[in-house]
């Protein structure tokens, strides 16, 4: 099943609690969360109190993306607050496999996440153990940035790797993602789509369900 995650980067923080009531209402499946320090990426965004303040806003998987240097330090805080699902970037954890499996140890999803320049051969063997890989397909760091367009042929190399192994992971696209290319990125073969500007910008809703039209088709 296709699944959309809106990500509250994009949203007006006096209202997050009430945006994410209408993202809910919309049927957007997933929140995604991302979470800067300023040092893995340039920018700093927002982390656990603010995650804890609007987790009673929705039942909706809280999708993390942990845009942060050894983000180890942190999962138990995060699984603490609520998060269902955190991603970690392989370009940040020292030691992935225990990265990974500190996440899976606390009875939640666990994906790894790769900045577009970075090979699928950093997956090759810990593929099996994840449920999501997170494709960013801009450079992270901030909303609003173009689609590369190279990523197109990394989501299919990735599908391809994940058929031949038997696997059964999600993959997560992230990054420049509008209503006139989420259909090229589902045909290569990813199943949940990260928006942005392209959800909060004007109506909330009608974008949703602009975005689910196209991905239930
Ligand atoms: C960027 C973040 C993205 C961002 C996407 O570092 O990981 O989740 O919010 O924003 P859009 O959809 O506007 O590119
Ligand atoms: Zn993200």
């Amino acid at each position: 099943m296709n699944c959309l995650a809106p990500s509250i980067l994009s949203a007006d923080f006096t209202k997050l609690g009430e945006q994410l009531e209408l993202l809910d209402r919309a049927g957007a499946q997933y929140v995604h969360i991302d979470v800067m320090d300023g040092s893995f990426v340039p920018s700093i965004s927002y982390g656990m109190p603010v995650i804890k303040s609007v987790r009673s806003c929705t039942d909706r998987i809280f999708d993390v993306h942990l845009m942060i240097e050894e983000p180890i330090r942190y999962i138990d805080d995060f699984v603490d607050v609520g998060a269902d699902l955190i991603s970690v970037h392989v370009e940040a954890c020292r030691h992935l496999d225990r990265t990974i499996h500190a996440i899976k140890d606390r009875g939640i999803l666990a994906a790894a996440a790769l900045n577009p320049a970075t090979p699928l051969t950093e997956l090759e063997y810990i593929l099996p153990d994840l449920d999501m890989v997170l494709l960013m397909c801009v450079n992270p760091g901030f909303g609003g940035q173009k689609y590369i367009p190279y990523m197109t042929q990394k989501i299919r190399d990735l599908k391809e790797m994940i058929d031949r192994k038997g696997c059964q992971t999600d993959i997560e696209v992230d990054g420049g993602v509008k209503l006139d290319n989420v259909r090229e990125i589902l045909d290569a073969g990813a199943n949940i789509i990260v928006a942005g500007s392209a959800v909060f910008q004007g109506d909330i809703e009608k974008n949703v369900e602009a975005f689910l039209q196209i991905m239930e088709a």
